[in-house]
């Protein structure tokens, strides 16, 4: 079971309500030629190099897919793919956007990211991104996130809050009862116009326990911060914290193979940066 944990490999048990997303807004936009595209968060690179690159129009400059995860960009970096896409590591939660990066992207795309980074820097960072007349379709969960929250859990027991200490007050993006009003806040303090959002509570995904412990374990930055001998013992920890939030067992090792449903209530937003 850690061993699954532990895994750096990617579920795609949600890329079709990507996929799906991507559609859609493809079909409202007009993409200019020689468009410079980018993929947030991309992970695999499954998303950027297979069907971003089919769906957008084929007279398209260059795709870059970033990623904060230095083993997922060198993964990426293996795949054989058109040689205008190009991969690399980047947190999009930065304060010092790359310069080469600036007001240099027609489209940004994104799923299932930002519900991991720490700041709302990504906002203002994605204004900074996009040429003027650029846009944005980003969908990611927002409410929960048990992961993080486990986290949070943990860092009020002794053993684990030197390391996890920094989760003390983590609160899972959008929560609040005002989250219209906060996210057409943040967009508006970023300078972007938001077109359109969409909460969706309802949207929930059917996997196996395997694959969320995979997304999950591979979503993992802290275990580093952990010394040799209690790694073990955290990761134990992370599990049985996660099946008490999200009431799904995941200790029993016979029954991982188990369909669940998995909650992702997503937002999906589609903004623009005016002229
Ligand atoms: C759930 S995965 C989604 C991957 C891909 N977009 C997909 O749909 O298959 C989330 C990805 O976001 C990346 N990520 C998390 N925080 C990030 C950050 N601050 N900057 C860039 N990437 C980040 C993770 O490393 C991970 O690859």
């Amino acid at each position: 079971m850690n061993q699954i944990f532990r895994q750096v490999k990617l579920s795609a048990f949600y890329h079709d309500k990507a996929l799906e997303t991507y559609k859609n807004f493809l079909a409202s936009v007009i993409i200019p030629k020689n468009a410079s595209i980018m993929d947030i968060g991309c992970g695999s690179g499954r998303i950027t190099s297979k069907f971003l690159h089919q769906m957008i129009p084929a007279h398209y400059k260059e795709l870059v897919g970033i990623d904060i995860d230095h083993s997922n960009i060198e993964y990426c970096k293996t795949l054989k793919v058109d040689p205008r896409i190009s991969f690399e590591q980047m947190d999009i939660d930065t304060k010092e956007l790359p310069v080469k990066f600036r007001n240099r992207f027609d489209i940004l795309f994104s799923s299932y990211c930002f519900m991991y980074a720490r700041t709302r820097q990504w906002i203002s960072n994605s204004y900074d991104l996009l040429k003027p007349n650029g846009e944005l379709i980003y969908l990611f969960k927002y409410n929960i996130n048990p992961l993080y929250s486990a986290y949070r859990e943990m860092s009020r027991k002794a053993e684990w809050k030197p390391y996890i200490n920094d989760f003390a007050d983590f609160v899972p993006i959008y929560s609040g009862d005002n989250r219209n009003i906060e996210l057409k806040n943040d967009f508006h303090k970023s300078g972007l116009i938001l077109i359109s959002h969409e909460f969706l509570p309802d949207i929930a995904f059917r996997t196996n326990k395997i694959e969320v412990l995979e997304l999950l374990g591979a979503m993992n930055r802290v275990t580093y911060r952990i010394p040799a001998d209690k790694k073990e013992k955290f990761i134990q920890a992370v599990q049985q914290t996660i099946s008490d939030i999200t009431n799904i067992d995941f200790m029993d090792k016979k029954k991982l193979h188990e369909e669940i449903q998995w909650k992702c209530p997503t937002v999906i937003i589609h903004a623009k940066k005016m002229i």
